[in-house]
Parts: C-alpha cells; sequence; structure tokens
C-alpha cells in the first residue's frame, strides 16, 4: 500500500565478477551467538546418523563472518540473556512480559517457543562452557526493563555477550570441520532457475587464492548477519552492522517485515552532538540493580509514568527521557547510580565503570549523561517458526530475522536467546529439507553501487526525521531525500557495498514507519499518538520489486491479539 517514489534501488550489487568459486553444502553468514549456534547445530544434525542411512554423512558447513569472529553485536551485549531458571518463574510468566513488552505486535506461537525452549537453551550454552555468574553456588539472575521476575543470566558482571562468544568461538574452533572464511562480505544471493538458494558470492580480504570477489556454490544459507545500527548517526551497535544480511536478503525476493520497529535504549552514555558512530551502552541491569533517571533538577521523573517505574518497557523509558529533554530543552538526562557504591561496581559493571572513566565520568561519585539511540531492529527478514524466508534453502536468525518474538519493542534480553533458540530450530529442519544442489542462472537483475560518501548525508537524514519521534513531515521529508543519495555512483568495495545496504534498509525503513499512522511500541508519532488496535494490529511486509521497496499491510490473525498481547 505504501510505495517509496524512488526507482533506483539496486536488484544486485555491482561487483567484479567471481575470481575463485567453491563448495559447502550450507553457508552460515555471521559468526554472534546466531550465526555460531546454527553451524555447530547444523553441522551435528546434518552428520548425525539417521534411520535412513545417514544421507548427509559428510555434509559441509561454512562460516563466513565480515571482519573477525568475534566483531558483531554479541560481543558487546552487557545485561545478559532472559530465561525462566529462576525459583517461583515459568515460561508462562516470561511469555506475558514478552507479549506486553511487544505492544500487540508480537507472533503468540514463536513466543512461545521462544520461553518454553529457552531455559534448556541456556543449559545448553553452560554445558558448553560459558562461565555464568553465580552467588553462592545458584546462577545469579537479575532483572530488567519489562520484567517482573529476576530472570537475566549474565557473565563477567556485565561481559555476557563477550563470554558467550568466546564459549562459542572455542566450540567452532575445537570442530575443525565447520570452516571459517573471515574478512568476508557477502554480497549477493545465486538462485537457482527455480528462484531457490544455489550460493552466495562473496568478496574476501584474503591471501592465496581466495582473495577478492568469489562464488560459494551451496545448497542452503543461513542468514545470521546481525542488525541495522549504521543507518544512523549513533548506535549501540559496532561498525559492522551495516543491514548487510536484511539488504542481500530483499534482494533476491525475501519478505521482510516490522522494520519501522527500531528499539532506542533509553540509557546510552551521551557523549556531546558531535559523538557518531558506536556509543557506549549503560546497561538496564544497572537501573536493575537500583540506578535511577533523574532530569536536570534531580527529579525521578520515572515515577509515577509506569508501574515499573525506572524498570518499564524500553520504549516507555526512552519516550519519558525525550519527553523530558524536550521540557526541558536539553540534550540528555542522568542516570544517579552513586549509591550502588565502589566495591559493588567494581565487581557487578566492571565494563561499564571502566568506559565511564575512560570518558572522565566516575559513576561512582558522580550521575551518569544518558540519551535514547539506536539499539536493536525488531524486525528484519521474516521468518516462520524454523527459521524459513520467503525464498527457497534461505534462512535467517538472530536480529537480522523478524522471527515475531519481539514484535514492537523487544524485551531486555530477548534478542541473545533469540538467536540461541530460533538457530536450533533451524538445525532441527534443514537437514531433511536440505535442497538438491542447482546451478546458479544467469542473473539478469540491474546492479548499481551508491558511493560510500552519502553514508553521514543518510545517517544525519535518518536520525534527524526517522529516530525515537516520527511524523509524517519528517518521515516524508527522508523518503524524498534518500533517492538522491542512492543514484550517486561510487567504486566497487566494502564501503560502497554497506552505504548501498544501509541505503536499502533505509528506504524500507522508513516506508514503513510512514505507513503506520499509529504510535505502538518503539514506533512513537507525533502526529498519531495512539495505539490504533482496530486499524493497525497487524504487519508491514517490504519487498523490493524492479528497484522500488514495496510495503504492504497485513492485518495480524484475530487469534494473535491475545489479551496479553494488547494488553
Ligand atoms: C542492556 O544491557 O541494557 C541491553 C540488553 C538488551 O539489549 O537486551
Amino acid at each position: 500500500m505504501a510505495n517509496s517514489s524512488y526507482a533506483g534501488l539496486p536488484g544486485r550489487l555491482r561487483a567484479s565478477a567471481p575470481g575463485w568459486t567453491t563448495r559447502s553444502d550450507v553457508v552460515v553468514i555471521g559468526s554472534g551467538i546466531a550465526g555460531l549456534t546454527a553451524a555447530l547445530r547444523v553441522h551435528a544434525a546434518l552428520n548425525s546418523r539417521t534411520d535412513d542411512g545417514s544421507a548427509n554423512q559428510g555434509a559441509t558447513v561454512l562460516v563466513v563472518t565480515k571482519t573477525v569472529l568475534n566483531a558483531g553485536s554479541t560481543q558487546w551485549a552487557q545485561g545478559g540473556i532472559a530465561a525462566a531458571l529462576g525459583p517461583g518463574d515459568t515460561p508462562e510468566q516470561h511469555e506475558h512480559d514478552t507479549l506486553v513488552a511487544g505492544a500487540g505486535a508480537c507472533d503468540p506461537d514463536a513466543v512461545r517457543a521462544l520461553v518454553t525452549e529457552g531455559p534448556d537453551a541456556v543449559r545448553e550454552l553452560i554445558a558448553l562452557g560459558t562461565n555464568f555468574d553465580h552467588r553462592d553456588g545458584v546462577l545469579s539472575l537479575t532483572r530488567e526493563g519489562g520484567h517482573h521476575r529476576d530472570r537475566i543470566a549474565h557473565a563477567g558482571g556485565d561481559a555476557t555477550g563477550a563470554e558467550i562468544q568466546r564459549a562459542l568461538i572455542a566450540a567452532v574452533e575445537a570442530a575443525p570441520e565447520i570452516e571459517v572464511i573471515q574478512h568476508a562480505l557477502a554480497i549477493d544471493l545465486l538462485r537457482s532457475a527455480d528462484g531457490g538458494v544455489a550460493g552466495v558470492t562473496l568478496h574476501v580480504i584474503g591471501e592465496g587464492q581466495r582473495d577478492g570477489v568469489g562464488a560459494v556454490h551451496c545448497r542452503a544459507v543461513v542468514l545470521a548477519s546481525g542488525g541495522l545500527g549504521q543507518v544512523f548517526s549513533q548506535s549501540t551497535n559496532p561498525s559492522v552492522s551495516t543491514g548487510d544480511g536484511m539488504a542481500l536478503a530483499m534482494r533476491a525476493g525475501a519478505t521482510l517485515r516490522d522494520l519501522e520497529f527500531v528499539q532506542f535504549h533509553p540509557t546510552v552514555m551521551y557523549l556531546g552532538p558531535d559523538s557518531r558512530g558506536q556509543q557506549p551502552l549503560i546497561s538496564e541491569a544497572v537501573r536493575g540493580e537500583g540506578a535511577f533517571l533523574v532530569d536536570f533538577e534531580g527529579n525521578r521523573f520515572m515515577q509515577g509514568q509506569h508501574e515499573l517505574a525506572d524498570l518499564a518497557p524500553r520504549d516507555v523509558v526512552a519516550k519519558a527521557i525525550t519527553r523530558r529533554m524536550h521540557e526541558t530543552d536539553k540534550p540528555h538526562m542522568w542516570l544517579d547510580a552513586r549509591h550502588l557504591g565502589a566495591e559493588f561496581w567494581e565487581k557487578r559493571f566492571p565494563t561499564i565503570l571502566g568506559v565511564c572513566r575512560s570518558h572522565g565520568v566516575d559513576p561512582v561519585n558522580e550521575l551518569i549523561p544518558v540519551a535514547p539511540a539506536h539499539h536493536f531492529a525488531s524486525g528484519g527478514v521474516a521468518t516462520d517458526l524454523h527459521g524459513r524466508s520467503s525464498v527457497a534453502g534461505l534462512y535467517a536468525t538472530g536480529e537480522v530475522a523478524c522471527s515475531g518474538v519481539h514484535g514492537a519493542n523487544r524485551l531486555a534480553s530477548n534478542s541473545l536467546l533469540e538467536g540461541l533458540v530460533f538457530s536450533r530450530r533451524i538445525a532441527d529442519v534443514l537437514p531433511a529439507e536440505l535442497r538438491a544442489w542447482a546451478e546458479p542462472a544467469p542473473d539478469e537483475r540491474e546492479a548499481h553501487l551508491a558511493s560510500a560518501d552519502v553514508r553521514p548525508a543518510m545517517q544525519a537524514l535518518m536520525t534527524d526525521n526517522v529516530s525515537v519521534l516520527r511524523s509524517e513531515e519528517g518521515l516524508s521529508a527522508a523518503l524524498d531525500a534518500l533517492p538522491e543519495l542512492a543514484r550517486t555512483t561510487g567504486s566497487e568495495g566494502v564501503e560502497a557495498w554497506e552505504a548501498t545496504n544501509l541505503l536499502t534498509i533505509a528506504t524500507a525503513l522508513t516506508t514503513a514507519a510512514l505507513g503506520r499512522r499509529e504510535t505502538r511500541g518503539s514506533h512513537w508519532r507525533e502526529d498519531f499518538p495512539d495505539r490504533d488496535d482496530d486499524r493497525w494490529a497487524g504487519h508491514f511486509d517490504a519487498r523490493l520489486e524492479d528497484g522500488v521497496v514495496d510495503v504492504s499491510f497485513h492485518p495480524a490473525p484475530a487469534s494473535d491479539l491475545t489479551e496479553g498481547a494488547i494488553r
């Protein structure tokens, strides 16, 4: 129903013809919790003995990652991983909190799978060697925004992602039959005559035979390439989060869903108006341990706004901070965690303490300046309950995917869990449905590359018009300006491939945000300040057709609108 007025997004990225070719049954793109779990589980599943004579014995799995194995968002995750593991907690309570945070846009079946399979998935991560924090021999669990129970397992205090990443890399390194190619950007999918997966083109910065653009022929691709943070000028995401997997999937004909639901983390350390790129996150777990927000006059403005006050769901807190910033004409608010004390800070939040101090703020004695900034894409490549996209042989898991568990606003610490649970679910089905080897068909799609130089202008457009608070005027202004940036011409290379991917996703995201004329979860429209279940309970699907983003609205089935989901 909503079309971008744009006719310049490429059907494929301009790139040299492949100078080398290799083969692997399955290619996993990305090396965070979702990618490495998928690689380990898919490899094990393919090679396990089956009653019908182990048809897939010897099947190979190749992991490709844009820079190095631990460069993605998993490494940076602070708070932890949510699962109903504590006394008195149940999957039903976790389900309830997830649905409420998701503001009526979750897929209830996906949420059910997440919360019921989550505890075992975390136990398996522990069995794999992940050292979660314990107190008196018992797994230590904390609370974050939107959770009514302590259910966040953490490691190294506030270094949960780094510890999970370490354990998964060790497991992959102990499985030499899983091949890894680092410094490999996935450019485009190769498709067979039936439109399904036949391979993927890569650009590798390597030495020897696999250097430059090459092709990997394969029978399935698992996308686990993370999010799109670099669409905005400031994000908690690392520099590698350039929406590559989402854009690749769109060019291959896949449907993307819920792109307008971009999560802005309420407490990102404010480093000044000119700060760009990855910004320091102050985990919600700091508020979970008792920190609270204050304005410049020391007022605790979250009190009375929500029953959970400073621990309200993330969208509620981000909106309250933004409102207070506007009301008081200030560029940020403050987080007060002084009362936690030096000893507690050093033990529980050593990473955040170090980062704050490196920026000249000592949270033991001083308030931390905080403001909302981009944090997470709740939408992505639309998948079913087993990670299947709408393209045969293409699966997606983790932040690149829209499995339906996050709805309009992801519940804190459900993202690592999503990657874990849905990668396991892909491994459950992939061996039985592995496609036959197929030759890539000639690719007639129009190739183009935008100039890498347009990236700061695109980020400024998106930050000014498509951030926490949106309006028809701002969204239209962004959609009017994006095509001119995309029509520029760039030279082949990582910077231009990334810029073109970012422009593709920025256009789709903005088109969906313009279409959703209501406020729901993290999508906040100042011109449509209320949630409208009669008109907008459902999803925006985005597809790329002949260079144009086509976004269509699909009402949710009535069965999805359970009481919990629409509360
Ligand atoms: C945080 O630690 O506040 C972020 C955790 C998350 O995004 O789930």
